[in-house]
């Protein structure tokens, strides 16, 4: 899939970011609630994670793609391997749309009403449909 990031783009994925990774358990705990909340079956599939540890490590990976933005091509293989470990813990595609919402929810929340805007929720929306879709592509594949 291609894909290409302006320099607006980059600058608004790394600021609304910031403001999660400033805070990253609470971010990381507000949005598995939510996700579990839309996505209730999804849950135990954590049955045995760390969700701690579980939520930074999520964070922390899209803090990777955030700052590798400028090269993100480059980060393809990270997520087809994440991708791979996902076929592995039984995750379905089918889950990953409810996981995008959860994921523009709590930025949402993080930013507040008037600094969520609808550029910047594109913006989200673009990146995540891009991981999403690597994720979805080799999940397909899985045996
Ligand atoms: C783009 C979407 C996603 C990203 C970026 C992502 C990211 C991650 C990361 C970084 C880990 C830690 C892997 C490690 O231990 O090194 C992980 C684990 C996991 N993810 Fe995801 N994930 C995504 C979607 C999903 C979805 C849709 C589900 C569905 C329920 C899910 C369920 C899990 C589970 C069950 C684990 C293992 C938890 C454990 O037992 O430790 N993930 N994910």
């Amino acid at each position: 899939m291609t894909i290409e990031f302006t320099k607006r783009d980059q600058e608004i994925v790394a600021q609304t970011f910031a403001s999660m990774t400033e805070d990253i358990d609470r971010a990381a705990a507000i949005f598995y609630k939510k996700f579990f909340a839309s996505q209730p079956e999804a849950e135990a599939l954590f049955a045995q994670a760390d969700m701690h540890a579980q939520g930074r490590k999520l964070l922390k990976f899209f803090e990777a793609i955030v700052s590798s933005m400028p090269y993100i091509k480059q980060k393809q293989p990270d997520i087809s391997e994440l991708a791979h470990m996902h076929n592995r813990f039984g995750v379905k595609p089918e889950y990953l749309p409810e996981f995008g919402a959860a994921l523009i929810e709590t930025l949402r929340e993080f930013m507040g009403r008037y600094e969520f805007t609808p550029e910047v929720e594109d913006t989200w929306m673009k990146v995540y449909a891009w991981v999403s879709e690597i994720m979805k592509d080799e999940m397909s594949g899985a045996e």
